[in-house]
């Protein structure tokens, strides 16, 4: 909070208006991490630098992200080492893509498999502001009221009404699928290849912007953003493409003609 809003609120909350925790609480409920501790986020731009998606790296040539995030081989830039997006702080590093591998079963109608794998030209170098995230084990579940963490540069209220530059995070719960797919909910449209996690009060969330990116519980890759209804409303938490069910298919992708020698 800057000092001009500062002293506004403590005037609004003589008169008993709760300005502080307005401030602090925008729709998506999320806050600022400390500068360059999520290591493994990346943003996908385009080649003219407008951000469009998040992602996570798995490893020096690899960007796992969402299949609607597939721009074109052509048109994608991939950032790593970011925080402010429009300020310059020399841990950028940024690699165009050689090959990207959007899920071959990903339909756009009701966003299944919504899982790409993008392989950089250049490998990242992996410092104190870059690093990888770990995956889960294929079909590892993770239990419902486990707590997670999601982060990304996309929208702070499904407006859009402020788009932060500045990488933003929050952290949800995971969400049982019968829930999710309950009549007040999703009503069954949440395949076993998704994951839901929020709050059915809502308050927190990821929005528009921060798909592709990450949903890491215990320490793992778990979820993908990929899609909801609105964003933070509550009975309808952010729905991500479940990265367990995957996993062969990601280790598999990897390690065959698409860079055998050269991915680690
Ligand atoms: N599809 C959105 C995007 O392109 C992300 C949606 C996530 N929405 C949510 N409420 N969790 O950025």
């Amino acid at each position: 909070m800057d000092l001009p809003s500062l002293l506004l609120c403590i005037l609004l909350e003589l008169l008993a208006v709760n300005c502080f925790d307005m401030a602090a609480e925008r729709i998506v409920g999320g806050y600022a991490p400390v500068p360059h501790s999520i290591k493994y986020i990346v943003s996908i731009q385009t080649t003219d630098n407008q951000h469009i998606c998040g992602g996570s790296l798995i490893n020096k040539y690899w960007v796992i992200t969402a299949a609607h995030c597939n721009i074109g081989v052509d048109n994608m830039m991939i950032v790593a080492g970011d925080y402010s997006l429009s300020i310059y702080e020399g841990t950028e590093q940024q690699i165009l893509p050689q090959l990207l591998v959007p899920h071959p079963g990903h339909n756009i109608l009701d966003n299944n498999n919504d899982i790409m794998l993008v392989k950089l030209m250049a490998p990242v170098y992996l410092n104190s502001y870059v690093s990888i995230a770990l995956l889960p084990r294929q079909d590892a579940s993770i239990a419902e009221g486990r707590m997670c963490r999601v982060s990304g540069w996309g929208y702070t209220s499904p407006s859009g009404g402020q788009i932060p530059s500045t990488l933003r995070t929050v952290k949800i719960p995971v969400i049982s699928t019968e829930k999710c797919n309950s009549t007040e909910s999703f009503s069954g449209t949440i395949t076993e290849n998704m994951l839901c996690a929020g709050y059915s009060t809502g308050g927190k969330d990821a929005c528009k912007g921060d798909s592709g990116g990450p949903l890491v519980c215990e320490g793992r890759l778990y979820g993908v953003v990929s899609w909801g209804r609105g964003c933070a409303e509550a009975m309808f938490p952010g729905v991500y493409t479940a990265v367990s069910k995957y996993r062969r298919w990601i280790d598999d992708t990897i390690s065959s003609s698409y860079g055998r020698c050269d991915n680690n």
